[in-house]
């Protein structure tokens, strides 16, 4: 049984998909594990690390991929990757399928049986290996730190002999994995922090954590939440009762945190160019979806735009910009996953493709797309 863990080549990425400690663990499961020098340099892992943990070097990425049974990665492999793997090896990664396909088509097409690390069910057995938590819990204490960084005012009320410096306003859109982080960081920082967000149960959680909740809570509000606990799409009235209430509140604050998303669709539009105007000069925006195309109108990817003096930050992978800590929890999210696919009296590698979790995460096998989500 062999793993390789490759160098990440996605753009700007830093996270690394094992780390010695993960590799340690592997080993004594009975792999043998291949990493490509370099890869988690970002990360401040460096080879000798692996080394030391009982990995063993390659200095290419073909060597270390070239006969692997199992290809650890953070973000989805590119073709060219993919023709440099052996047929039926297992590639586990966030392939981030959505509005991807022709990719995840030439994964396929390579033979590989590639798994989605962001499908896995939110049942209690795979909460270990949820990697949208991980990550998401990081993004949002990173998006606090960038909005700190981008507001030109202090966060905490502050008394000093010279005079008093109010506590900054904090309004986080969105209070899921990455919302509940930003309104704990907000907090700690000393900011006067209020959150809204349509499922009701986000209610209590943001009340829990000393913030006020804002929200349009009628009757389409208290059956906003899936069986899954996701969110459903709102209707165009709510959204519209919604954005008067927001847009009210928006003007009196300096910071605001968005991290709404719907699961497979384009992120919901909650700031339009008429409520960041409204905003004083100064004030800071950090759009956590903009990937998913943005909840805030005029946020530009990797960029951070001012209009009027308010700064709209659009940085992408905010969990890859504290890469260090991102890298150990998703590195142990896959150990936890792969672990369960190994027969460890034989040691050898079992998946069971019927099995819940290899089903709902499993994208790709035999040239074909196999994932439900995905072959409508
Ligand atoms: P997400 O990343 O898909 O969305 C982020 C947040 O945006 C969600 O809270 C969502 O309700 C909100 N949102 C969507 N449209 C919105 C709109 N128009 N206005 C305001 N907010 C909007 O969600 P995430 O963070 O991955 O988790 C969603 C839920 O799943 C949370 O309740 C979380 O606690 C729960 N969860 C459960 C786990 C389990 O193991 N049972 C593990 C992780 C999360």
């Amino acid at each position: 049984m062999k793993i390789a863990v490759p160098v990440e080549r996605f753009p700007g990425e830093g996270r690394v998909a094992a780390t010695p400690e993960t590799v340690k663990k592997f080993k004594s499961l009975g792999f043998e594990v291949v990493v490509e020098t370099g890869a988690g340099l970002k990360s401040r892992i460096v080879d000798a690390d692996f080394q030391a943990a009982g990995a063993t070097l390659a200095a290419t990425q073909g060597e270390a991929l070239g006969d692997a049974d199992v290809v650890l990665m953070v973000r989805r492999p590119t073709a060219a990757d993919c023709a440099t793997m052996k047929k039926g090896a297992l590639v586990i990664a966030m392939l981030d399928p959505h509005g991807h396909m022709d990719e995840i088509r030439a994964i396929a097409d390579a033979g590989v049986s590639a798994f989605s690390m962001e499908f896995m069910p939110r049942i209690t057995r795979a909460q270990v290996m949820d990697v949208l938590s991980s990550q998401a819990n990081l993004a949002g204490y990173q998006a606090v730190i960038e909005a700190a960084n981008a507001f030109d005012r202090a966060f905490p009320m502050m008394m000093t002999a010279a005079g008093t410096v109010p506590a900054a306003r904090v309004f986080v859109m969105g209070a899921g994995v990455a919302g509940l982080q930003a309104i704990a960081t907000a907090r700690r920082l000393g900011a006067v922090v209020t959150a809204t967000d349509v499922r009701p149960a986000a209610k209590e959680q943001v009340e829990s954590l000393g913030a006020k909740f804002v929200a349009v809570e009628d009757d389409e509000f208290k059956q906003a939440e899936t069986a899954a606990g996701y969110a459903k799409p709102m209707s165009a009235e709510y959204q519209a009762k919604q954005a008067a209430l927001v847009a009210e509140h928006i003007k009196k604050q300096d910071v605001v945190i968005t991290t709404a998303l719907i699961p497979g669709r384009p992120a919901p539009k909650l700031v339009s160019a008429a409520m960041v105007a409204s905003m004083k000069p100064g004030s800071v925006l950090v759009d956590l979806a903009v990937e998913r195309g943005g909840n805030v109108e005029g946020a530009v990817m990797d960029e951070v735009v001012e209009i009027g003096g308010v700064k709209i930050v659009g940085t992408p992978n905010l969990a890859g910009r504290i890469a260090t800590s991102a890298s150990s929890l998703y590195a142990k999210n896959l150990y936890a996953f792969l672990e369960t696919m190994v027969d460890k009296a034989s040691k050898t590698l079992a998946p069971k493709w019927d099995d819940e979790l290899v089903a709902a995460t499993l994208v790709t096998k035999d040239g074909a797309i196999v994932h439900p989500a995905l072959n409508s």
